[in-house]
C-alpha cells in the first residue's frame, strides 16, 4: 500500500505548498461530483470541506458526523478527480490519539493534504456565533506532531489551522499559535477570519516572519480577489463553501419555479442538460466496459 502511495505522488506531481512560485486555490467539495466540477473550473485542489460534507447529510458542521463519514466522502472525491485533496479534518475527532489515527488512515491510503484546527472538540462551525473555545498550544501542538508522524511521503502537508481571531483572541495569540503550529512542524497556517475587512487577518500576514506558507479562507471577505490575497502574502486561498451554496440557491430557485409553472418549460434553457450529467458520471468510459465485458 505504502509503494502506491508513493507512485501515487509521483504520478500527481504532488509538491510541498511552500515550494510553490505563485498563489494556489481550493475549492469546496462534499461528493464524486463535486469533486468533479471542482477540477473543471481549474482549480489546484479539492477542499473536502467538513461544512459541505456535514451540508450535504442534512447535519449541522459541529462533528456530528464522523470521521468515517467523512472519509468515506473524501474516497469518492479521490475517485472522480486527479486533483490532490486537502481533507478538513476539524479538531481530529478528539485528542492526538484521533487526530493520529485520522491522519494515519488518510496519509496511507493516498490523500495529499490534512487541515487541523486548534478548537476543542467537537468544534463548532466558525460562522456560527457560539463560544468557540482553544485547545492550549501544547495541545495542538501534540497533534500535529501526531498526525505528520503519519506522512508515507514528504510531500504530504499538514496545515495547522488557527481559529484564534474566530475566537476574539486577538492577532498576537494568533501569530503565537502560527508560530509555534509552523515549529512543531506544520507545513502550512491557515489564519481563519470571519470579517467582511479582514484587518486583523492582513495584520497577521504582516507580522507573520515565518518561512511557512499562509493559507486563507475568503469567505467574508469576499471582496479581496485571489490576487489581493497574493499581495498579502498568502500562498493558498481556498473557496471553501461557495460551491454548495451556489447549488442550494440554484436547486432552490429551479424547484421553485417549477412548482409554481407546473412544468419545467421555462427553466429548461438554464439547467444542465442530461447529457452533461452523463458527461460528469463518465459515462462513456462505462459504455466502454459494456462493450468490451458484458456478454
Ligand atoms: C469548511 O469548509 O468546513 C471549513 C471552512 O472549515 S469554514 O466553513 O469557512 O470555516
Ligand atoms: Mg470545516
Amino acid at each position: 500500500m505504502l509503494e502506491n502511495v508513493q507512485t501515487v505522488a509521483v504520478a500527481q506531481n504532488w509538491w510541498p505548498i511552500k515550494e510553490a512560485d505563485h498563489i494556489l486555490t481550493a475549492a469546496g467539495a462534499h461528493n464524486g461530483l463535486t469533486a468533479r466540477l471542482v477540477e473543471e473550473a481549474g482549480f489546484d485542489f479539492i477542499w473536502a470541506s467538513g461544512l459541505e460534507i456535514s451540508a450535504s447529510l442534512g447535519l449541522a458542521d459541529a462533528d456530528i458526523a464522523g470521521h468515517s463519514e467523512s472519509a468515506h466522502a473524501v474516497s469518492a472525491m479521490r475517485r472522480a478527480s486527479s486533483l490532490p485533496v486537502i481533507v478538513d479534518c476539524d479538531a481530529g475527532y478528539g485528542n492526538a490519539v484521533n487526530a493520529w489515527h485520522t491522519a494515519k488512515g488518510y496519509f496511507e491510503s493516498g490523500v495529499y493534504g490534512l487541515c487541523l484546527e486548534d478548537k476543542t472538540f467537537p468544534k463548532m462551525n466558525s460562522f456560527v456565533e457560539h463560544g468557540h473555545a482553544l485547545v492550549p498550544v501544547a495541545t495542538m501542538i501534540g497533534k500535529i506532531e501526531a498526525m505528520a508522524s503519519c506522512k508515507v511521503v514528504e510531500e504530504q502537508q499538514v496545515i495547522a489551522r488557527t481559529e484564534a481571531l474566530i475566537a476574539g483572541a486577538g492577532v498576537d495569540e494568533a501569530l503565537e499559535r502560527g508560530f509555534a503550529y509552523a515549529e512543531a512542524g506544520a507545513d502550512a497556517v491557515l489564519i481563519h477570519d470571519k470579517t467582511k475587512h479582514a484587518e486583523q487577518l492582513l495584520e497577521f500576514a504582516a507580522r507573520w516572519t515565518s518561512p511557512t506558507p499562509l493559507v486563507c479562507v475568503p469567505t467574508t471577505f469576499y471582496e479581496f480577489t485571489t490576487e489581493d490575497l497574493e499581495r498579502a502574502g498568502f500562498s493558498v486561498a481556498i473557496y471553501a463553501n461557495q460551491g454548495i451554496r451556489s447549488q442550494i440557491a440554484a436547486v432552490k430557485r429551479v424547484l421553485t419555479q417549477i412548482r409554481a409553472a407546473g412544468s419545467s418549460r421555462d427553466v429548461e434553457a438554464e439547467i444542465a442538460p442530461v447529457k452533461e450529467v452523463f458527461a460528469l458520471q463518465r459515462l462513456d468510459e462505462v459504455s466502454a466496459l459494456f462493450d468490451k465485458y458484458v456478454r
